[in-house]
């Protein structure tokens, strides 16, 4: 075998398992495997798990906080306005380093599947040709889906319908929108309505940014249920953000959820935006704009996270980490209940593979493609708490990462040295 990974925790499973891998696939998860590989790693312990995956991830705007200035009143329309002035200085090569780089960090946290969404209201539409070159140049290291994303709506300003349609050709793998962006309740209507028939007419998936506001009024987000339930687009389309749902009175909510079960939407929250930029006009009492996470998990509905930004207009934070993300949820969703643990730590593996539709040859498992993290925790509740590193991060087969923890050695009065690690020390 070329590779043995042993005294691996796995997720869901009891005792310490070795994995082999040989050709960049997984070729045994047994409790002993018997054979000396060419390479082995001792997990000691530590949790396995299949890499995370990003599901929502703006990758043209990626480390340009500050540029051409800094969004000073934190909010998501003066994120929109810096985003607008600095589209018209943009280059292709800013837009393929910045993205590099950010693509780079998430590796380094364990994330091998990036859906990014990229501007296509620019007419020259070089945001989706730089990304695109990206998707080609990184894909040994990193699978990436594009989404054809029309940040200032597809019907304020005349091509948005043509400048979308060429986004497809351009070879974007995934169809988005805005309708709460419109400047009509049936504009928004109809950008969905466009979505779908694209959708419907290239064999796409579908990603709409939608009702990404604190507007209890905004409810487009019924419209895609009712295109995917009635066009039999079921679990094809993805509704990113839903802030709004926060704010909806609890009848329609408990009716909308149902509608959102039928229709098989995977739905994303992205708790670093969401939790700055939504409700912004409340005063006090401050509102966190996110959407119904744990309502909608109780009635079975898909729900994954999403990092959303990185160092950005909108949000000027972020390290491309995705268990730092879950860990935020945790505190502003109120998901600190023990069951919630595993079901946030879903959120960034399995659900978004199921959101991006990429669940087949995915996780830890004879046959699949030997992509996985090794992280510096037990098991999930240790990963989220300590927002843990990534010990390994392995791509068939092959370590792209290897991280060495900091050590941190304390000498207090009257005791002798000892490193601390944070963990909790049982017995
Ligand atoms: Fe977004």
């Amino acid at each position: 075998m070329d590779l043995v990974v042993r005294n691996a925790k796995l997720r869901k499973k009891d005792g310490l398992w070795d994995i082999g891998i040989e050709d960049g696939l997984f070729t045994a998860v047994d409790r002993h495997i018997p054979v000396k590989g060419r390479m082995e790693i001792d997990a000691g312990g530590h949790l396995v798990s299949p890499p995370f995956i990003d599901p929502h991830l703006h990758l043209d705007a990626v480390l340009s906080v500050g540029d051409p200035r800094f969004n000073i009143s934190g909010t998501l329309l003066e994120g929109i306005s810096i985003w607008g002035e600095r589209k018209k200085t943009l280059t292709k090569e800013t837009i393929k380093k910045n993205a590099r780089e950010a693509i780079k960090w998430a590796i380094a946290n364990g994330t091998l599947k990036i859906r990014t969404h990229v501007d296509t209201t620019d007419p020259t539409l070089k945001t989706v040709e730089a990304l695109a070159e990206i998707r080609e140049e990184e894909k040994e290291n990193i699978d990436i889906q594009i989404v054809a994303f029309p940040q200032d709506g597809i019907y304020t300003f005349p091509d948005g319908e043509k400048l979308m349609r060429r986004a497809v050709e351009m070879g974007a793998d995934v169809i988005g929108g805005i309708p709460h962006n419109e400047f009509t309740r049936e504009d928004g209507v109809r950008d969905v309505e466009f979505v779908y028939d694209l959708a419907e007419k290239t064999g796409t998936l579908i990603d709409i940014h939608i009702d990404e506001t604190g507007d209890d009024q905004s409810r487009f987000v019924e419209v895609m249920a009712k295109e995917s339930i009635n066009r039999g687009m079921q679990g094809r389309a993805a509704a990113s953000h839903t802030t709004a749902m926060h704010n909806y009175n609890n009848d329609y909510a408990l009716k909308l959820i149902g509608i959102l079960k039928r229709a098989e939407m995977n739905m994303i929250t992205n708790p670093f935006d969401n939790s700055v930029l939504q409700n912004r006009t409340d005063g006090y009492p401050r509102r966190r704009g996110h959407t119904r996470v744990d309502e909608l998990l109780a009635r079975g509905v898909t729900v994954c996270i999403g990092h959303d930004s990185i160092m950005d207009p909108w949000y000027p934070m972020g390290k491309g980490s995705m268990l730092s993300a879950a860990n935020l949820l945790l505190h502003t969703a109120h998901m600190s209940g023990y069951d919630q643990f595993p079901q946030l730590f879903d959120m960034i593996t399995t659900a978004s593979a199921v959101t991006m539709n990429v669940s087949d040859g995915y996780g830890i498992k004879v046959g699949n493609q030997a992509d996985f993290i090794i992280l510096d925790a037990v098991d999930e509740m240790e990963a989220l708490r300590l927002i843990s590193e990534c010990l390994y991060v392995v791509r068939k087969g092959k370590i792209l990462v290897e991280t060495r923890p900091a050590e941190r050695i304390l000498t207090l009065a009257r005791g002798k040295s000892e490193t601390v690690d944070f963990k909790l020390k049982k017995g």
